[in-house]
């Protein structure tokens, strides 16, 4: 990293007093999460136009119950053992003098666990079980994940049929008495999750600093947060091993090393 940036970035968070943080899956590597589009990234084995949408998933589970079976412990185990990393608590710890708003497109909800206050799940939440009518109905903690990852590994030593694979998410997904139940995870051609999204663009709007932290940027509508804040030529930090995709100051790194050196430098 080169240390001119560094020194100006410590300098912008110095001087900052409302900060927008907006993560994408970078910021949870080092809590052992594969990110989607790094080279050992999910989308990798599982192809999003196939795997990141409802209509997809339902039509792969009709013909290939075991293969989405293994994708989604895939996605499920890594959160399940999770625990955030020292780029959750430097964030966290930000909030003790700024006022820090977290804009994440994560769901794995370690910001929260990391002490972070102000969180905006826009892509929603594993952890919150919804109805048809986006009402949170239910809270999932992390030992029930654990439970349904180990049932999830059970399952998949013997033939898996869809039937079996709905069973073992009753308590995530399916029909109740109640009617449907889902996490309110976002998936591709979803509504962003509300009132987290409107909430974020107020962030973006308001913010005297934005830090930008492990996303490529990729996706639609979410990136178009650090590029509102830019519009309004508000500085910007991104940390990102690399590349960086705002042209910002970029510390180029790993957000767990990266992190918590900077809001050291700035305290
Ligand atoms: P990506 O996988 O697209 O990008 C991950 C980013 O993290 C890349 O820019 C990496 O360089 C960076 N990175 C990797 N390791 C890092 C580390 N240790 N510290 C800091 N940065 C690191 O993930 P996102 O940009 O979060 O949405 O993806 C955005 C959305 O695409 C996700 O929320 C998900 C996905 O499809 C939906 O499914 C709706």
């Amino acid at each position: 990293m080169d240390d001119q940036s560094f020194r100006d970035a410590t300098e912008c968070l110095v001087k900052a007093r409302r900060i927008c943080v907006f993560t994408g899956a970078g910021i949870s590597a080092e809590s052992g999460i594969p990110t989607f589009r790094d080279d050992a990234g999910l989308w990798r084995e599982y192809p999003p136009e196939r795997f990141a949408h409802w209509r997809g998933l339902v039509s792969e589970a009709w013909r290939n119950p075991s293969l989405v079976a293994r994708f989604i412990l895939a996605v499920l185990e890594p959160i399940a053992h999770a625990r955030p990393n020292a780029a959750h608590q430097a964030i966290a710890q930000l909030e003790q003098n700024k006022i820090v708003t977290v804009v994440t497109q994560n769901i794995d909800h370690l910001h929260q666990e990391a002490g972070s206050v102000r969180v905006r799940e826009v892509h929603g939440s594993l952890f919150k079980i919804i109805d048809k009518q986006r009402k949170i109905i239910r809270k999932l903690t992390r030992a029930e994940l654990v439970q349904m990852v180990t049932e999830l590994q059970a399952m998949l030593q013997h033939q898996v049929s869809i039937v079996k694979l709905l069973r073992s998410f009753r308590n995530i997904l399916g029909l109740s008495w109640r009617g449907v139940h889902r996490p309110s995870i976002v998936l591709f051609n979803d509504a962003m999750a509300e009132p987290d999204w409107s909430q974020a663009h107020e962030d973006a709007e308001t913010c005297d600093l934005m830090i930008v932290i492990g996303t490529s940027a990729q996706v639609f509508p979410a990136c178009t947060l650090p590029i509102q804040a830019k519009l309004r030529r508000v500085p910007m930090i991104e940390i990102n091993p690399g590349p960086a995709e705002f042209s910002g100051l970029w510390l180029q790194g790993k957000a767990a090393e990266v992190l918590p050196r900077l809001v050291q430098a700035a305290a």
